[in-house]
């Protein structure tokens, strides 16, 4: 981590010729369970992990932004008066969406003083591991730090995923920024997306003699488009026919009447969603009560869930999830938005590298390109570095 924090200072320094005031944080995330149930007002249990994007920030004396990172050429620039989600193209609209999206929730950006930043990341894009959240909650936190806004992690959360929302353009939950901001070593975080309340669930893998192992597939996918928004449709849909202002206000109880009233695959999409709920509930006791060792089988019937029901897995995700669970791992799933990017599997630490070999044996016989496979710790959340 060292090595990329002089990087960043040397690409500040390099792209705007004076050194940075200051270095902020923040991690891309794994989600353990509680899938496409942020934005249906249900829980969801991610992680931050120890992959994170850097941002070196220097101040103005005027009211100009500036932009540039290590994975784009071109350094972008906008008058802080001017901001508007219309205004904004490509990667720089996740930071600069940022500093619109602060304004939206009642910063008052008349007399702050421009900023220039430099954006470096060990997030891999694409992998479902949030690389877009990783870069809004370092760009919030610093921007609220260094402009003094006062606003708790929550709001920031909220902050980003406007950004992403209005800014980028994509129809995301607020999973993602709420865990790359809340996340702290060795504990999940436990969120009510209606509430936004949330807690610190321990998980204890390495004590356990359990580690996280990603699958990236390296098939990649845009929420952007297709499948996500079509998900969050039906499950609209869904709740509208039932009469609840959101599937979060269902229960395993209410599967037998949503069945009569549903097509089947409203019905199915449904049950994902409300089944899914239950299992992010069942998962906080188990590791409250138990253990990691007791969450396996709920990582398993999660990812059965979206394969059949939610329909967002793919072939080379269920490959890789079957492969681990036949070769001892304790659970598996996909991980994230689905239609491509990761799996993860929890995995006792001495049979990582046979769970490995099988993974890439397993891809080679169905003719799937290599997938890219490394172990991830649960990790502190945005911060000052
Ligand atoms: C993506 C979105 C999240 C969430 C997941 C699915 O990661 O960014 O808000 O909806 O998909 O759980």
């Amino acid at each position: 981590m060292s090595d990329i924090r002089d990087d960043v200072v040397e690409g500040f320094e390099e792209t705007y010729g004076y050194s940075p005031s200051g270095i902020w944080s923040a991690p891309g995330r794994v989600n353990l369970i509680g899938e496409h149930t942020d934005y249906n007002l249900g829980f969801v249990l991610p992680f931050a992990i120890n992959r994170r994007t850097i941002v070196a920030l220097g101040l103005r004396d005027d009211g100009i932004l500036r932009v540039a990172s290590a994975f784009a050429d071109e350094v972008a620039e906008v008058e802080i008066a001017d901001l508007s989600p219309e205004r904004l193209q490509g990667w720089p609209a996740y930071p600069l969406g940022v500093a619109w999206a602060l304004a939206q929730y009642g910063a008052d950006l008349a007399g702050v003083p421009g900023v220039d930043l430099f954006i470096e990341s060990t997030v891999p894009v694409g992998a479902g591991l949030s690389s877009s959240a990783a870069i809004e909650s370092a760009v919030a936190v610093a921007l609220n730090d260094v402009w003094q806004l006062g606003f708790d992690r929550a709001t920031l959360a909220k902050v980003g995923q406007l950004a992403e929302n209005k800014a980028v353009g994509v129809p995301t939950g607020i999973m993602d920024q709420s865990a790359s901001l809340l996340g702290r070593g060795d504990h999940a975080v436990f969120l009510d997306c209606r509430s936004l309340e949330s807690s610190l669930v321990p998980l204890g893998f390495e004590e356990a003699g359990l580690q996280v192992l990603i699958i990236d597939t390296g098939v990649s996918h845009s929420h952007a488009t297709g499948g996500y928004a079509a998900r969050r449709a039906s499950c609209e849909l869904g709740a509208r026919t039932l009469g609840v202002p959101s599937l979060r206000d269902l229960t395993v109880d209410d599967l037998p009447r949503a069945q009569q009233i549903l097509d089947d695959e409203t019905f199915r999409r449904v049950r994902h969603i409300i089944t899914e709920n239950q299992r992010v509930l069942d998962t906080v006791i188990a590791l409250r009560e138990t253990g990691p060792h007791a969450i396996g089988d709920l990582l398993d019937a999660s990812h059965i869930s979206m394969r059949d029901d939610f329909e967002i897995s793919i072939p080379e995700l269920d490959l890789a999830v079957e492969t681990a669970q036949l070769n001892g791992a304790i659970g598996a799933r996909m991980t994230g938005g689905g239609f491509g990017g990761a799996a993860i599997a929890l995995v006792p630490t001495e049979g990582i590298s046979r769970i490995q070999v099988a993974i890439d044996g397993a891809f080679a016989e169905h003719g799937f390109g290599q997938p890219t496979m490394f172990t991830v710790v649960p990790s502190d959340g945005a911060a000052r570095d």
